[in-house]
């Protein structure tokens, strides 16, 4: 197959653990015969400097007419004393809103190798830990009005405003609940109903569409709980579905209980195949051109890119496989090591992966 991917390196470490996924997936293409064309845009810091804006219109166009979209990370303190609109982060939510993509998809997996990463006691981990949250993308507080202004008493004030309309829900939702069905049949929709207007009409909606679908184990919760449940016992969830700013917050936090947020990918998905796959972490400034970032999050968004944009299961499960393996064989990098194993930059990380994946 052909296909086109528009490739945004972006700020920070983006460059290079997104140079380690374009490895794997030239990999794929050898072994499977498929063509992969890249085409890279700008976007983010790099924009701004470039063009004077996070989001050329070129990049937008070109995403638009690609089969899906390969990010690293956008952002960093050169460009943090931009306007809102004019910082890099405006360019991803920009972007994420462009394409339509509603839905984002973040699997936390407790990888055996990495056990020993996890800050968790091992009475928690030995449950296990596999859970997917979905997160809706292009609603509530990250896309409502927002503005800064002096009140008339002279205070400073600022408002933003978090907002959800029921069709909105309805297509997070939905799914949500069908992600369940494929993986163990249980959603926890998770909101702040007992505060927020707008998670009241999400748990309403939440109930509307586990009412069609019965076959689905359904729960509530709150999203201080959650917060709480997921270091208590992170082993009840499977899919949790919940709202932007919450399923930001929420992600970090499983990313840590899996061992590292530099671990996890994610997809972004709409209602058309073009979908936008990124590891969930930042552009981590701090140590940018030091070959220590972990591309791992990246390479495994590379794999969902072949399942969910692709459907190419056979070629994202070889990924995956060859990314179990190099960790089972101890190679780590900075942020995963431990004792007894053999820290790895980020190049070598990504060169002992590309050279793993086998077609079975
Ligand atoms: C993420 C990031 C972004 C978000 C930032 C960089 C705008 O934290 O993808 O989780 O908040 O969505
Ligand atoms: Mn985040």
């Amino acid at each position: 197959m052909t296909k086109n991917i528009a490739v945004i390196k972006g700020d920070g470490i983006g460059p290079e653990i997104v140079n380690e996924a374009l490895k794997a997936l030239k990999k794929v293409a050898e072994l499977y015969n498929h063509e992969f064309n890249f085409t890279e845009v700008l976007m983010g810091g790099c924009a701004i400097d470039a063009v004077g804006t996070p989001l050329p219109e070129e990049t937008v166009e070109i995403c638009k007419k690609s089969d899906s979209v390969l990010l690293g990370a956008v952002g960093g303190p050169k460009w943090d004393k931009g306007e809102g609109k004019n910082r890099p982060e405006a360019g991803l939510l920009g972007i994420r809103a462009a394409l339509g993509l509603f839905a984002n998809l973040r699997p936390a997996r407790l990888l055996p190798p990495l056990k020993g990463a996890c800050h968790l006691k091992t009475e928690i981990t030995d449950k296990g830990l596999d859970l997917l949250i979905v997160r809706e993308l292009i609603g509530g507080a990250y896309f409502g009005d927002r503005r800064t202004f002096t009140d008339e008493k002279g205070h400073k004030t600022a408002v933003d405003e978090m907002k959800y309309s029921d069709y909105e829900v309805e297509r997070i939702c939905r799914v949500g609940f069908d992600l369940a069905r494929k993986r163990r049949g249980k959603v926890t929709s998770v909101d702040k109903a007992n505060v927020l207007d707008s998670s009241r009409l999400w748990r309403e909606i939440a109930h509307k569409i586990s009412a069609e679908n019965p076959d689905i184990e359904y729960g509530d919760m709150l999203v201080d709980n959650t917060a709480m449940q997921l270091v208590r016992n992170p082993a009840q969830f499977d899919v949790i579905i919940t709202e932007n700013l919450f399923g930001d917050i929420l992600s970090d936090e499983a990313s840590m209980i899996t061992g590292s947020l530099g671990m996890l990918p994610s997809a972004s998905l709409g209602e058309t195949g073009c979908g936008l796959y990124e590891p969930i972490h930042g552009s981590a400034p701090d140590i940018a051109g030091t070959d220590t970032a972990n591309p791992i999050a990246t390479i495994l968004s590379a794999a969902m890119m072949l399942r969910y944009s692709f459907d190419m299961e056979a070629e994202a499960s070889a990924i995956e496989r060859a990314v179990d393996k190099v960790l089972e064989e101890n190679y780590r990098t900075a942020d995963i090591m431990s004792e007894g194993c053999i820290l790895t930059g980020c190049k070598a990380m990504g060169d002992l992966i590309a050279e793993r994946i086998r077609k079975d």
